[in-house]
């Protein structure tokens, strides 16, 4: 053991322990991601086969980058552009890059969790009726045309006020007692409820033929291209990695902390609620196929059913289904809660990334940063997509903010580190000295060549769809504004906020912590490190 001498403590806010900063990081993952992403990805990518994928990229992409994030907020103690920017002075521009993904998503992950709280609310007494989709699009959502429309939506607009003010509480509260006592409460609540649904779930008639059709291993799926695409992409997502959040997160554990252990578990419980989902969702549409054979009078097979995955399958297959079952009430009480509760604490991750990044660059007090990113964000999230045309600005933005903007994150990312800044090492052993899992040299060649290459295939081959087949059919006016343009947001936001000057609070006297020289060796705990 070494002891090497901790620098003074920096004042910084804090977990208030480890437990803390894992619930943290566990509620920032598992979110609509899991619930409604992962089931249908994995059935439309082999089913039981597509495990295959799913592994290789968590083991490849999901365990390596979620340590290069932890490694980069843990060393530079800072949201992603000052730790960015720490680490290498041109190295900024990706922080704020990451900063405006976060952004975005917070603008429209917070209008599916204000539909959540409706239906939460229309389960008691399953108010969507019989037509559930009628009810999604018409009733409830008053769905145009894809354009511009500036008519807010009522049902939508006071859940989203409830969920807006609620984040801005949490964040003005700041680290420990507001996100993780959020944390603390949400994710035992959330994996009791969504427990207790998929055990009901399992006892539907036809259970267990949705869970056949959706661990049925489809082999020849592994040899397409897209099935391993969309397993990356799946990852990325539901890790929450590349975005800067775990950068943010990572940045408020104590100086010793053992951050690889951590890093493993979250990784494990996230893949495992991500199952668990595969387990409720796919029961409940074994039951679905199963009450239209008896109506139909023929057998309808899981494989049949359309609109299994992203908001049609919580927003209308899922109330359909629930409303045939016996005790609907409870199912779509638990169901749309499990939902809004997984948002949210995801939700405070998207939102306190982008908070302390503003925080750090302009000297903000937790509290004014809080409230006025939050404010903006609100406004944005209610002018663009709680109105008539707010579900399709949802999906194409979602669309480009995720499968280009990440992919093009995570690229830099590694190859700033790797290959431009040279600090592979440096973070390597910062890791090994506070953990007691130790990163082995694999790590280099992974996060080097893997997985840049492999994501760069990823990303011209999706930028080429997009380019020659537009997307879902909207208009090319229209995919040109929300899609490009939510591109084009994140480079301009990015340079912006890069040229604007740090005003003298770059505090250049930051010395990280431990010194590398430290090597591999564990550090020994002093009082003052706990700080
Ligand atoms: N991981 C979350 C999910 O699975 C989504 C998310 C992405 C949250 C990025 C924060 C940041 O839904």
């Amino acid at each position: 053991m070494t002891t090497v001498q901790s620098p003074a403590p920096e004042g910084r806010e804090t977990w208030t322990s480890n437990r803390g900063f894992i619930l943290a990081a566990i509620g920032s993952a598992v979110g609509l991601g899991n619930i409604w992403r992962f089931p249908g990805v994995a059935y439309e990518g082999g089913g039981g086969a597509f495990l295959i994928p799913y592994l290789i990229a968590l083991v490849t992409a999901g365990i390596p980058i979620l340590f290069l994030d932890y490694a980069v907020g843990h060393r530079f103690r800072a949201a992603a552009p000052l730790a960015f920017r720490r680490l290498w002075r041109k190295a900024e521009a990706l922080g704020w890059f990451q900063t405006a993904i976060l952004f975005v998503i917070s603008t429209y992950y917070a209008v599916i969790i204000a539909w959540s709280l409706s239906y939460f609310y229309f389960s008691f007494g399953t108010k969507w009726g019989d037509d559930a989709q009628t009810f999604f699009l018409s009733d409830y959502l008053n769905v145009g045309d894809p354009g511009i429309s500036t008519e807010l939506v009522g049902g939508v607009a006071w859940p989203l006020i409830a969920v807006w003010v609620l984040i801005i509480v949490v964040l003005a509260l700041g680290v420990a007692k507001g996100v993780e006592k959020l944390n603390v409460i949400g994710l035992p609540l959330l994996v009791i409820g969504f427990s207790a649904l998929v055990i009901k779930a399992l006892t539907l008639p036809g259970a267990s033929d949705g869970l056949d059709a959706l661990f049925t291993p489809n082999w020849g799926a592994l040899t397409d291209l897209n099935v391993w695409i969309a397993a990356y992409s799946q990852i990325f997502f539901s890790m929450s990695i590349a975005f800067g959040i775990m950068i943010s997160y990572a940045s408020f554990q104590r100086r010793k902390a053992n951050m690889t252990s951590s890093g493993l578990v979250v990784g494990f419980a996230n893949s495992s609620f991500e199952i668990l989902a595969g387990i409720g969702v796919f029961s409940t549409l074994g039951f679905m196929a199963h009450q239209q054979s008896i109506a139909e009078g023929t057998q309808v097979a899981v494989g049949d059913l359309e609109g299994i995955t992203g908001p049609t399958l919580s927003f209308i297959t899922f109330p359909q289904v629930i409303s045939e079952m016996p005790g609907s009430t409870l199912f779509g009480a638990l169901f749309f809660g499990s939902l809004s509760i997984a948002g949210f604490t995801s939700l405070i991750s998207l939102v306190l990334g982008v908070s302390v990044a503003f925080q750090e660059k302009f000297g903000l007090s937790k509290t004014v940063a809080a409230v006025s990113v939050g404010v903006v964000s609100a406004f944005v999230s209610f002018a663009l997509f709680a109105t008539t045309t707010g579900l399709i600005a949802l999906d194409t933005v979602d669309q480009f903010a995720n499968n280009v903007g990440i992919v093009v994150s995570a690229i830099a990312m590694c190859v700033i580190v790797v290959w431009l800044s040279r600090t592979v090492e440096t973070l390597r052993a910062h890791l090994n000295a506070v953990s007691t899992f130790k990163v082995g040299k694999w790590w280099i060649p992974v996060i080097g060549l893997y997985a840049p290459i492999f994501l760069g295939i990823m990303l011209i081959q999706k930028v080429y769809d997009l380019i020659t087949e537009g997307y879902e059919g909207y208009p090319t006016w229209y995919v040109g504004v929300f899609g490009w343009g939510t591109v084009a947001f994140l480079v301009v936001f990015a340079g912006i906020l890069t040229a604007i000057k740090w005003g003298g609070r770059d505090d250049p006297s930051f010395t990280p912590w431990p010194p590398v020289d430290a090597g591999n060796a564990p550090v020994r705990m002093t009082k003052e490190m706990t700080k």
